[in-house]
């Protein structure tokens, strides 16, 4: 049997949005709306989706660093969709996060070396364990010793991007949210760090939650992906069924926007339609429904169920 990771289970995300006069009703904002996933051990999760999707939000959800609006969260098979920040503690340094911007996530007058050793102190490993867990991982990540004395000014997006790896990994987490690791790197750098992480992944048998907006970046990585619009998960599949067979009129949409590197390959560019729509008010039907080509009447009255289409492959369109 097929060991679970992580298992979402109709998790919903509210923030509440500020009346703007004493008359107007309170009003929320559903980043996420009712996301079913499962992450089994050793495998890497892809989600991907336009910028306000929900995707970040849903990793914070399934790291616990939000509190759930309704439906459930197991972590190794631990109901954890509850839990008070005391109860949460130990579990903390199962679960790591990678930001976006590397230069965000460091203090830019600590250096590196006083950085990483802070983590492990907060976590309370022994001081000699950790000098050598921080040296094996510079190793791992192919930067010298002394990037323990530099500050983040004195290393590049790339450098501070395997740092950032590196720290989420003293912990020896079980899980990791990696969350648009990439997209602030040029696209040379980005290469190198997808492979780092394809080679640690092996090595030390790491499950991720990995959040992108590029098609291509899920497609090179992930194991399964789920694309998100509104929220709410549209599409499902394992990474090789998905793009062999892309269901979806919003994931066409994704897939359409990528560059052919076959020159001779002519591929039809289907442009959005308008915005995306606010995620406070939700119409009824399809959220898809304002910018889908193929909308019809019944789009417009009626939201489409997740549903399984062809084995394993989950796809929510009236058309499909
Ligand atoms: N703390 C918060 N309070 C209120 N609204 C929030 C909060 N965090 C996120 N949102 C809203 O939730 C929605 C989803 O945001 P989220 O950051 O999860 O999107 P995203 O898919 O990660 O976008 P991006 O690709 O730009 O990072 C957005 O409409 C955002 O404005
Ligand atoms: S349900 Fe209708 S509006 Fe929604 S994606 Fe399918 S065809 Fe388009
Ligand atoms: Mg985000």
């Amino acid at each position: 049997m097929i060991e679970m990771m992580v298992e979402a289970n109709n998790l919903y995300k509210s923030f509440p949005v500020p009346s703007r006069t004493l008359r107007e009703k309170a009003k929320v904002l559903q980043a996420v709306g009712g996301v079913s996933l499962s992450i089994p051990k050793g495998s890497i999760f892809g989600v991907v989706g336009e910028s306000g999707c929900g995707k970040s939000t849903l990793g914070r959800c399934l790291l616990r660093m939000e509190s759930i609006t309704s439906g459930s969260l197991t972590f190794q098979g631990q109901d954890i969709t509850s839990l008070s920040g005391k109860e949460l503690k130990p579990i903390r340094r199962h679960m790591q996060m990678i930001f976006q911007n590397p230069y965000a996530s460091f203090n830019p007058k600590q250096r590196i070396g006083s950085a990483l050793h802070e983590v492990a102190k907060v976590h309370q490993i022994p001081m000699q364990e950790a000098e050598d867990k921080i040296n094996h991982l510079l190793k791992e990540i192919n930067l010298p010793d002394d990037t323990l004395h530099r500050v983040p000014s004195e290393m590049s997006g790339g450098q501070l991007q395997r740092l950032a790896i590196a720290r989420a990994l003293l912990l020896t987490p079980d899980f990791i949210v990696a969350d648009e690791p990439v997209s602030a790197l040029d696209v040379s750098v980005q290469a190198q760090i997808l492979n780092l992480l394809m080679d640690l992944r092996q090595k030390f048998s790491l499950t991720m939650l990995f959040i992108s907006h590029e098609m291509t970046v899920v497609r090179y990585l992930c194991d399964q992906v789920a694309v998100m619009y509104l929220g709410m998960v549209v599409e499902q599949a394992e990474t090789e069924e998905l793009f062999k067979n892309l269901l979806h009129p919003y994931t066409q949409t994704l897939m359409s926007a990528v560059p052919s590197i076959d020159p001779d390959e002519k591929m039809e560019r289907v442009i959005l339609q308008g915005d995306l729509p606010s995620a406070i008010d939700l119409p009824k039907g399809c959220p898809f429904a304002p910018r889908c080509i193929y909308c019809s009447e019944r789009c417009k009255e009626e939201r489409p169920e997740l549903r399984e289409v062809v084995a394993g492959h989950k796809v929510a369109c009236h058309l499909v």
